[in-house]
């Protein structure tokens, strides 16, 4: 089945109902988050880097998961029915380049952070930090492994469909890179980040035995054209 759009008639309704469940979301948090952090930056105005980067590190870790998880929705065809795949398949090149943005400003951030201080080349250069190098190097394999995929979108036609396909497998390292330096690295490891990596590396692994399993079962279909395009052409036919 192929999605075929909303109906025009309905944009101002729909666009009305985002903006109401917008206004509901903001008005209702906003006033005790600028409290919040109006008290924090009062009290422990040299720790905001720190928790900004860890902050930007989540919000990077679930764009980059939703990107992956969002590739292999459009894979395994399950969007379809939703949407329109040029749409979709701009949305997931679009989080994944979000995704690698916040990404570098979680690690650019620690660079000014002088509880432990980082310099820019420790920051790019992977396990070179004084602080956890090891799983700290697994989030920065995984940032310049994103950086290649995402810059594979925009020389796709240079390189060739077959090049980017093999380039573009690579994105399943970097989530895997990103997983195990969040739960290496990470402060919040213990508690309910926890629950974010269990829950994103479900989504994943799940989508992806789907997408394996979607392949087999096409197999058999062209196994069984090939002997006879074969047998065509041998000279025993
Ligand atoms: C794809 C790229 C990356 C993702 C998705 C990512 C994500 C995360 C997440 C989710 C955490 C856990 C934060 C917490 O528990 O509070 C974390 C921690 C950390 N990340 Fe990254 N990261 C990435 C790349 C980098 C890079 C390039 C650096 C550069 C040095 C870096 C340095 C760190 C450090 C030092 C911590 C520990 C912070 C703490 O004390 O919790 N990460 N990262």
């Amino acid at each position: 089945m192929k999605f075929r759009g909303f109906s025009a008639r309905t944009a101002f309704v729909r666009w009305g109902l985002a903006a109401v469940g917008i206004g509901i979301v903001l008005g209702g948090t906003a006033p005790s988050a600028i409290r919040l952090l109006g008290e924090l930056l009062a009290t422990h105005a040299g720790m905001v880097p720190w928790i900004s980067s860890r902050l930007f590190g989540f919000i990077a870790y679930g764009v980059l998961a939703g990107s992956v998880v969002y590739g292999l929705l459009l894979s395994t065809k399950l969007l379809d029915v939703i949407a329109h795949r040029p749409i979709t398949f701009t949305l997931h090149q679009d989080l994944a380049s979000v995704g690698l943005g916040l990404a570098g400003i979680h690690g650019a951030l620690l660079g000014l952070d002088r509880t432990v201080p980082t310099s820019l080349v420790q920051i790019a250069v992977p396990f070179a930090t004084d602080y956890r190098p090891l799983w700290v190097g697994f989030g920065q394999l995984a940032f310049w492994i994103a950086a290649v995929v995402v810059a594979s979108f925009y020389v796709r036609r240079r390189i060739g469909q077959r090049a980017w396909r093999v380039l573009h497998y690579a994105t399943f390292l970097s989530f895997v890179g990103a997983t195990a330096h969040g739960l290496g690295a990470g402060t919040d490891t213990a508690g309910w980040g926890w629950w974010i990596y269990l829950a994103a590396t479900d989504l994943v692994v799940f989508l992806f035995v789907y997408r394996i399993a979607m392949s087999f079962r096409g197999r058999p279909r062209q196994a069984a054209r090939a002997p006879v395009g074969r047998a065509a052409e041998s000279p025993a036919a």
